[in-house]
This record gives structure tokens, sequence and C-alpha cells, in this order.
């Protein structure tokens, strides 16, 4: 049979996986940044110290800052008058580098400088190559794979080996590149990894917690089915003894639940009122089947014989206290609200609650069934009874209310 999950278990369910949607939104949108970065070049200029004095910037290197990039040229390493050369005086090893100051990686760069000479000659270069533009008086440099990648903190260095006739101090810089963090330097990485080892934790808590409870149901489930059908085989027990009540106790049962629904008692209190109603004439075995069976009318000492079934029933439940009331149930639903009832002549709401509905609920019972001094009494003269009595054998409350349930269908009687 399929069973509805409870609904904690829903909420629970609806939690996790709302808090795992979450997670992977954010490892989502996280990746998709770094997707972004990775296509998103940009374009940074490095602004050229070239107000500095030259032998300066021969001696100590010309330095181009960005906020997050530097750029050095050392071209320290020079030498003039070669003879091999003598219309282009100066050969030297312009040694760039550039240092990444910024927390990301640089990946797909690439440099573009600005030459003041026309006429340069490219002998050599190395880490990456160099590109010598004349026309538009440029030099592009594109990395090898050994400084392909600029990480976060690091440097690349490069350079090439250039004659021209001026030493020269590259006026402008363009810097381009894409920016790559791996995920894992990412603190917010990290925040969806903790969360999602609490995740997986809460996931197999939550698991553990299920089989449990679900165990726990199953027990409890069939710890029930064993106590209600040990219940109702003991009233089986009891309305054997008489062919004209069998099947009683089970009806005063149902008949006493349907009462304390609409009391508004809770569930386990309406399951024991059933349980109560199903014990509520064990009393009855302990009285001779002449007496219960005969189709006239009783004498005084069978009466007080028949009686005596309250307290009898009162003595075997003496010691099941695991269901409130069942005692009582037994010993007084032959009490009369008016008093004037059996064994003990409670009165009104001295009798307990449980013995009112069972009275009720016992007495709408024998008149809706065929008795060996009687035949059933009809759907009317049931209703009457109920009526009149209100207030003296009964409860005037729960007779009230059993004859609304009648009459709005609750309770059938034919
Ligand atoms: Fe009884």
């Amino acid at each position: 049979m399929k069973r509805d999950l409870p609904k904690s278990a829903k909420y629970g369910i609806t939690i996790l996986i709302t808090v795992f949607v979450i997670l992977m939104i954010g490892l989502v949108g996280l990746r998709a940044k770094i997707e972004h970065d990775l296509s998103t070049p940009f374009t940074y200029h490095l602004q050229a110290n070239d107000t500095e004095d030259k032998a300066n910037a021969v001696n100590d290197g010309s330095v181009k800052e960005g906020d997050d990039y530097s750029y050095t040229v050392d071209i320290s390493k020079h030498w003039q008058n070669n003879p091999d050369t003598p219309l282009m005086t100066y050969g030297a090893q312009y040694d760039n580098t550039i240092t990444n100051n910024s927390t990301y990686d640089i990946v797909r760069w690439s440099v573009v400088v600005s030459v003041p000479e026309k006429n340069i000659t490219i002998d050599s270069y190395w880490n990456g190559e160099w590109v010598y533009d004349k026309q538009a008086s440029t030099i592009a440099i594109t990395p090898d794979e050994r400084i392909a990648t600029i990480q976060a903190g690091d440097s690349a260095t490069f350079g090439a080996v250039m004659i021209s006739r001026e030493l020269m101090d590259f006026t402008d810089i363009t810097f381009s590149g894409c920016r790559y963090k791996p995920i894992t330097k990412y603190p917010l990485f990290w925040v969806i990894m903790v969360l999602l080892v609490a995740w997986v934790t809460s996931v197999v808590a939550y698991i553990f917690y299920r089989i449990r409870e679900e165990n726990y149901r199953k027990t409890s489930e069939k710890l029930n089915k064993v106590i209600s059908q040990t219940m109702s085989t003991l009233a089986n027990f009891i309305d054997t003894k008489d062919e004209d009540t069998r099947g009683h106790s089970n009806r005063v049962s149902y008949y006493s639940m349907k009462i304390a629904e609409k009391l508004g008692m809770n569930e386990e209190e309406v399951r024991d009122i059933g349980y109560i109603g199903l014990m509520h004439d064990c009393g009855k075995l302990a009285v001779r089947n002449e007496i219960l069976t005969k189709p006239g009318k009783l004498t005084t000492e069978e009466f007080d014989i028949m009686k005596l079934h309250t307290t009898e029933g009162g003595k075997i439940l003496s010691e099941f206290t695991a269901i409130p009331g069942i005692k009582d149930g037994a010993l007084y639903h032959h009490e009369r609200y008016d008093g004037t009832g059996y064994m003990a002549g409670l009165k009104g709401e001295d009798i307990p609650l449980v013995a009112r509905i069972i009275c009720v609920a016992d007495a709408l019972d024998a008149m809706d069934s065929n008795r060996c001094y009687r035949r059933r009494l009809s759907r009317d003269v049931i209703l009457s009874e109920l009526e009149t009595n209100k207030g003296t054998q009964f409860d005037p409350k729960i007779a009230r209310l059993t004859l609304d349930m009648i009459n709005n269908g609750e309770i059938y009687i034919e």
C-alpha cells in the first residue's frame, strides 16, 4: 500500500533539496564567472616613463607600472660601434619583465610596444616571439609555452637582441590578456565545499533518521495491530457467551470512538476509548450462561447477579493500567446520569467520562439489536429513547451529540 510521507519528512526533503540547489547555483555561478573572465580579454596601457634620463634608464631600467601589473625593460646590456654594422650603432639586449601583482593568473596574453626607431633589426628573442612592424613602428610580443601563464604574484621574463640607430626606451606598452583564477582560489568555493560536506552529512543523518523512524513506525504499527486484534479477540470471547450479543462489544467500541471524536478528543484518546468499549462487558465472563441467555425477564436475584458483571469487569481489568480508564469503563458503564444506576450509584459528572460515553454507546447498540427478551427497536423509538432519557439515564451532552450524529448519518441505524 502506498503511504504518504509525513509532513516533517516532506519539509526535511524540501530543505535538503533547496540547500543543494542553492549550493549548485553557487558553484555554477562561480564556474560561469571563471569562464567569463577567461573569454573576456582585457587591454592595459602601461605608461612609459619617457621623461626619464636615458642614461638613467640604461643603468636602472625603465619601470612602467599599472595598478595590477608592472613592466620593466632592462637595457643595461648594450654595446656601441659595432664594426659589423657601421650604420646601426646600438646593439642591445632588451630584457622585459612583467610582474603580475593582481590576484588573477594571466593567460592568453601578448604585448605590443611602440618603438621610436624606424630601422630596427631583431637579431634574436627568447621566451616569446618578437615581430617588428616597421609601418606602425611597433613590436608585437607573443609568449611561448614556458611563460604562457603568469601566475598571480609571479612574473614572466622575455626579451630580444635588437640592433638600432639609437638605444630605445619603449614609449608605450599595450598589455592584453585574460584573467584566470582557479576555482580553488575563491573563498566562496571553500564556503560551498564546507556547506556541501555539511549537506552530505545532513543527508546521511537524515537517511539514518528516516530509516530509524520507519522501523519505529513499523514496529509501533505492528504493536498497535497486536493490541487491537488482541482486544478484539478478547471482545469476541465475551460476546460468544451470548449469541444475541455477537459483535456487541465491537459496535459499542465503534460508537464510543465516534462520540469521542465528536467530543474533540485526540487520536490516542479516541483509540483508547475504542479499547475501553471493547472491554466494557468483560465482567460477563463471570456471569453464568443461563442468566445471560435467559429469554424471559430476569428475577431480582438473577438481575443482581447480572449487575455484578460491572464489578467483575473492574476486577478483571484492575491491573490493566496501560489504557487509562479501561477499568472505569467496565465498572461504571451502567451508572445513570441521575444517580439511579448500578453498582456505585454515581451521579452526573462524578461518573467518569469514558463510562458516560460507553453508557450511551452500549444503550444505542442494545436498542438496535435483537435480544432474547425483545426484538430490535425502530430508528424512531431509538431516537425518542435517547431524547427522553438524556439527563436521566444519559449524559445530556453526549446523548445530544449522538442524536445529531444519527440524524446526520454519521452513525447509521436502519
Ligand atoms: Fe454491560
